[in-house]
């Protein structure tokens, strides 16, 4: 049992959670695909890191056309990771260590393999199976036009025609129905997984595309408006953020509320001005920060993000929620080694690969990760993140995973570089993942990063963060207050309530260190100076 059980009903609220992708983490029974077997013989590295909770993305039975969030079976663990006694053995014995385990929701599509979706497509058109789905008939003389000019998150129209002739609607790959949340059936399926999951004892749910679920009952064109989500259009949109999902966010809220101490994480990639109505007292717990996760190195961008998000979320009785990577973007030591601005995501296929300095963002990796744990609210760490690992951005094309890569007719490389297995040993056919090679190559840096090589050197990354994960509980955790402190244009520094700094130098040359003692730093100190790229901990005395 670790010393650093979090308790109380609102255990959430400045919790470190670690991201676990379940098919890359640790491949416990050597077929080259991680599992829940490999999961459980890591906890005990996971309790010695320091977290609070993890969150497992989806390990539901599945294609795994998009790495599981394409769900058969909202109740039942895919083979390939085990069985729901693995998943039950799981949430507990993490529970054992102190851990919470938070799983993935995903509630705007089923996989095409889902029961529903099967029996939809052969009940054909006007039936009462298909109404669980958005099934309409096309425009044009025949019904051969989409009914919208909606595309796909991942590339291409938004809509697929069945061999009868009409349309289902697709956000992301046409392996993933979107559901109809107007249907009173899929409500209350969903309360129902909800609780399904509740009474084996998780802690609550990531939601996933949580800005999705409602259309415009009209499926009215998007025309010039942007189709992709983000910060970029207005309100009304026909597919993100609508209204009308927040009625639906209320009748979960209501359900958790049953159970003492349970939260949800949205991942709603919405504007932040609109994040906030996700966040209000009767619905999610938590919202990830999209604007901190997408920020240029940069210490005034930084800077107003941490006072927009802090501010925004203390007003709707939230507090805010870090993230600088995760399943779906470049891992953030590599985005921070690219010139600030580059479009990371387009970069994987178009280069110029030279702009990458991947000392630079080794050092700014390291700087953030003590930003990050030191500011008010909770911190989500991607796997791998304590490694240091890079992403695997030349992974040869032959090998690519993600439909984004086949959507985008190959205009898009996809995550699958983010995505390579874990090295845990510096030798073996997949550094220690498995027994055998690992279902994507790791690059040939992955083995000098490897956990066991870093378990022992002091001046390691995972040493880093063990050490920041206990010093946070210590000095960062007390209170929710900040207040930023002016040293220049390119340094990111605060104080929080009980006098702990965190000072971050953005800039190019190094700076003299504040008076304090210092607790921790990402990279040496010399001289009482700050390097460039590096953060140190102070406290008051
Ligand atoms: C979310 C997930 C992503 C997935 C998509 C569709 O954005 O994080 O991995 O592809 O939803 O479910």
């Amino acid at each position: 049992m670790s010393d650093h059980t979090t308790t109380g009903t609102d255990w959430w609220r400045n919790a470190v959670v670690y991201q676990i992708y379940p098919r890359s983490f640790a491949d416990g029974n050597g077929d080259g695909t991680g599992d829940i077997a490999g999961m459980r013989a890591r906890l005990p590295y996971l309790a010695e890191l320091g977290i609070d909770a993890i969150w497992v993305n989806p390990w539901y039975r599945s294609p795994l056309n998009d790495g599981g969030y394409d769900v058969a079976d909202y109740r039942n663990i895919d083979e390939r990771f085990g069985s729901i006694d693995d998943a039950q053995a799981f949430v507990d014995e993490a529970g054992g260590h102190g851990i919470r385990v938070i799983v993935d929701l995903v509630p705007n599509h089923t996989s095409s393999e889902h029961a529903w979706f099967q029996a939809a497509l052969a009940a054909g058109p006007g039936s009462p199976e298909r109404e669980r789905y958005h099934f309409l008939p096309g425009r044009g003389d025949d019904g051969e036009l989409p009914p919208s000019d909606w595309t796909s998150v991942f590339g291409g129209r938004a809509w697929e025609r069945c061999p009868d002739g009409e349309w289902y609607l697709h956000l992301f790959d046409s392996t993933q129905p979107d559901l109809n949340w107007e249907h009173p059936e899929v409500r209350a399926e969903f309360e129902s997984i909800l609780r399904f999951w509740l009474d084996r004892g998780v802690a609550g749910f990531r939601v996933d595309v949580a800005h999705a679920l409602a259309k415009h009952p009209d499926y009215e064109d998007v025309g010039d408006r942007d189709q992709r989500d983000g910060p970029r259009w207005t309100e009304g949109h026909p597919f993100w953020d609508r209204d009308e999902i927040h009625p639906i966010i209320r009748s979960w809220r209501r359900v958790l509320d049953e159970y003492d101490d349970r939260m949800m994480v949205a991942e709603a990639w919405v504007r932040a001005d609109r994040r906030p109505l996700y966040l209000r007292p009767d619905e999610y717990h938590q919202a990830f920060d999209f604007e901190f996760l997408s920020a240029d190195w940069d210490a005034e961008q930084f800077g107003g993000i941490i006072e927009q998000s802090t501010t925004a979320a203390r007003d709707v009785g939230s507090n805010p929620t870090w993230v600088l990577s995760n399943h779906d973007v470049v891992r953030h030591a590599t985005r921070y080694g690219l010139p600030g601005g580059t479009d990371s995501a387009a970069w994987l296929l178009d280069g110029p690969h030279h702009l990458l300095d991947a000392e630079q963002g080794h050092r700014r990796a390291r700087a953030a990760a003590l930003l990050t744990l030191a500011l008010p609210g909770s911190a989500y760490v991607y796997q791998g993140e304590e490694l240091g690992l890079p992403e695997a951005w030349d992974l040869s094309t032959d090998v690519l995973d993600d439909p984004v890569w086949t959507d985008s007719g190959h205009r898009r490389k996809g995550r699958d570089g983010c995505r390579v297995p874990i090295p845990w040993e510096a030798t073996g056919p997949s550094l220690g993942f498995g027994d055998a090679e690992g279902w994507l190559p790791q690059p040939v840096g992955y083995a000098a990063l490897a956990a066991a090589v870093q378990h022992d050197d002091d001046g390691s990354t995972l040493n880093l963060y063990r050490s920041a994960l206990r010093i946070r509980r210590e000095h960062f955790t007390a209170d929710f207050d900040i207040t930023m402190i002016d040293l220049g244009a390119d340094v990111l520094a605060f104080e929080r309530g009980n006098g702990a700094r965190c000072v971050v130098n953005m800039g190019a040359v190094p700076i003299a260190i504040p008076e304090g003692v210092v607790l921790l730093a990402s990279a040496p100190l010399d001289d009482g100076e700050l390097p460039a790229d590096a953060a140190v901990w102070l406290a008051a005395h």
